[in-house]
């Protein structure tokens, strides 16, 4: 095996959304103590790594990304205490943990935040971004991501406003203040001395603004224009990046997955080439195949194609090929609402065979994969009847501008129901009892009604269930054989194949894979044979010493080894 290449390379990541995940003192609200007791399930779907949604002190008023003490556990969660167990006990499991970097902004609530207000010539003032007007109005038209402007007044200080690129209770940390990124660095530093492997870093691509601050013509009816053209992947970005990384990551040989929106192919080698600033970024290119603008990805669109979602995928991949950078491949996180929901149009076959469909075709491109939990036993959206049943901040957000906009109260919770947050969000379904085996109290959130089959105890003994598969691939990406196809094949997209086939081979001088999905209800006969060893298929969750294939059922999907 290539020595050269990077520990992480080979490993299957998973994502835990800790509120979600499992509750261990029946307060209905997850906790540490509730992933440590999960561990084991996690060692069985060949997890090597578990990155946690945020756990730091914090208000939650975006559930955690907004934080108020970036070396503090939130006591909802535990203490540091049950942090370094959980830490003690992955690692007993070959597993390492990765932790949320949520540093373009704190909460409104953190001491930094409360000094700069309380007191205008602290040394925190110069740790966000505030600003005068003669005029007393906001000081430009900008958008921000959950909606209205990105300023907000000061309390008692007429005129004077503070930026914020998500919600007003997330202000924007300064990045121009060499003292705010040097403790910025510091914090990273602890952490990784602490023994983390590293850090999915959120939004990262917006810590750098265009310093005129200028306003732009407004892109809506509101008079306002997105923050992103003025926020998000600016010139002057990259030496924040290159500095950032040199001081923290690149000391620890730690992974980094960055969040980062608005890049383009070209940007691309400075961030995940040989020597970028993160070890990979995510992918988010086929999953937002259903929106039209990324910018507005709450409104989404259902008229994609299966053909065009292939051509997304190649092009993605092609693009992170040419950079010589390796992609994070998702297909569901907790901003997303599920991918059976989202991918599959007829709700009739939203189904197991569909949502194992969906696994293979992600879980060999080169790049790692991540699992975002829940995905793995198929777990679907459900529609909320009330405004009550949400908790998401830019759902609740979203539904108002709806409203404020003209829209019925029906037409904003539909128009909130298809996109929001919480349809990934639900607690995740361990058994089929009344809060699904995770908790044994009313859950902080709205559970999904659709729990019987689409959980562990009963996918666990159930050999064509998404679990047994989703282990089964697991168990297959770790083969050293498999594993280095990957690492070292090319990708190349199999051509000849009707539209609702997507279809490639990934291949060394000496083997290959063959990966052929099926991404409609309907059988389809294939213009070539294809034929080797299967390593498995989907309808069976079997592999076999040697098949020779024509066609294809609706939702199979097959991977073949040469
Ligand atoms: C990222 C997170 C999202 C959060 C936002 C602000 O997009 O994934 O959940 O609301 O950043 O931190
Ligand atoms: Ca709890």
């Amino acid at each position: 095996m290539n020595t050269n290449i990077p520990w992480w390379k080979n490993d299957t990541f998973y994502q835990i959304y800790p509120r979600s995940f499992q509750d261990s003192n029946n307060d209905g609200i997850g906790d540490i103590q509730g992933i440590i007791s999960r561990l084991d399930y996690l060692q069985d779907l060949h997890v090597d790594d578990i990155w946690l949604s945020p756990i730091y002190q914090s208000p939650m008023f975006d559930m955690g990304y907004d934080i108020s003490d970036y070396q503090a556990i939130d006591p909802i969660f535990g203490t540091m205490d049950d942090f370094d167990e959980l830490l003690t006990e992955s690692k007993k499991r070959n597993m390492n943990i990765i932790m949320d970097l949520v540093v373009n902004h704190t909460s409104d609530q953190h001491k930094w935040f409360q000094e700069a207000i309380s007191n205008p010539n602290s040394k925190y003032r110069d740790y966000y971004i505030f600003k005068t007007t003669s005029d007393g109005k906001e000081p430009n038209n900008w958008r921000a991501i959950f909606g209205g402007s990105t300023w907000d007044p000061v309390p008692n200080e007429p005129g004077t406003y503070y930026f914020h690129t998500f919600a007003k209770q997330q202000p924007d940390l300064n990045w121009e203040n060499p003292k705010l990124r040097k403790e910025i660095y510091q914090m990273i530093n602890w952490w990784l001395g602490k023994g983390i492997a590293g850090f999915r870093i959120d939004a990262i691509t917006h810590i750098k603004k265009d310093l005129d601050w200028k306003s732009l013509p407004p892109d809506a009816e509101d008079g306002l224009a997105s923050v992103v053209k003025k926020g998000r992947n600016r010139p002057g970005v990259q030496e924040f990046l290159n500095e950032l990384s040199n001081e923290t990551f690149k000391k620890y040989d730690a992974v980094t997955i960055g969040e980062a929106y608005g890049l383009t192919d070209r940007d691309l080698p400075k961030f995940v080439g040989k020597d970028g600033y993160f070890s990979m970024v995510f992918d988010f290119n086929y999953m937002n195949i259903d929106v039209l603008d990324v910018d507005e990805w709450f409104r989404g669109q259902n008229n994609w194609t299966v053909k065009e979602l292939k051509k997304v995928i190649f092009k993605s991949q092609n693009e992170i090929k040419q950079s010589g950078g390796w992609y994070a491949n998702v297909l569901e996180n907790h901003d997303q609402p599920r991918v059976l929901s989202k991918l599959i149009k007829n709700k009739e076959y939203q189904n197991a065979n569909a949502a194992k469909a969906l696994g293979i075709m992600y879980y060999f491109l080169p790049g790692v994969p991540f699992i975002y939990q829940g995905q793995e036993l198929g777990m679907k959206n459900f529609e909320r009847e009330f405004l009550e049943d949400f908790d998401d901040i830019s759902s609740i957000n979203n539904y108002n501008l709806a409203i404020e906009n003209g829209y019925s109260n029906e037409e904003s919770l539909s128009i909130i129901n298809n996109k929001s947050r919480d349809n990934a969000r639900t607690p995740m379904q361990w058994n089929n009892s009344i809060y699904a085996g995770f908790s044994e109290h009313k859950p902080w959130l709205k559970m999904s009604d659709e729990i019987d089959g689409i959980n562990v105890l009963e996918e666990s003994s159930d050999n064509l269930s998404v679990l047994k598969m989703y282990q089964k691939l697991g168990e297959i990406r770790h083969d050293e054989i498999i594993s280095s196809i990957i690492t070292e094949g090319d990708l190349h997209e199999i051509y000849n194949l009707p539209d609702s086939i997507i279809g490639y081979e990934i291949k060394t001088e000496t083997q290959s894979l063959i990966v052929l999905v099926n991404l409609s209800e309907n059988p389809v006969e294939l213009s070539n044979e294809y034929n080797g060893c299967l390593l498995i298929n989907s309808l069976t969750n079997k592999s076999s010493d040697h098949i020779t294939i024509s066609n294809l059922s609706g939702y199979q999907a097959l991977v073949i080894c040469k």
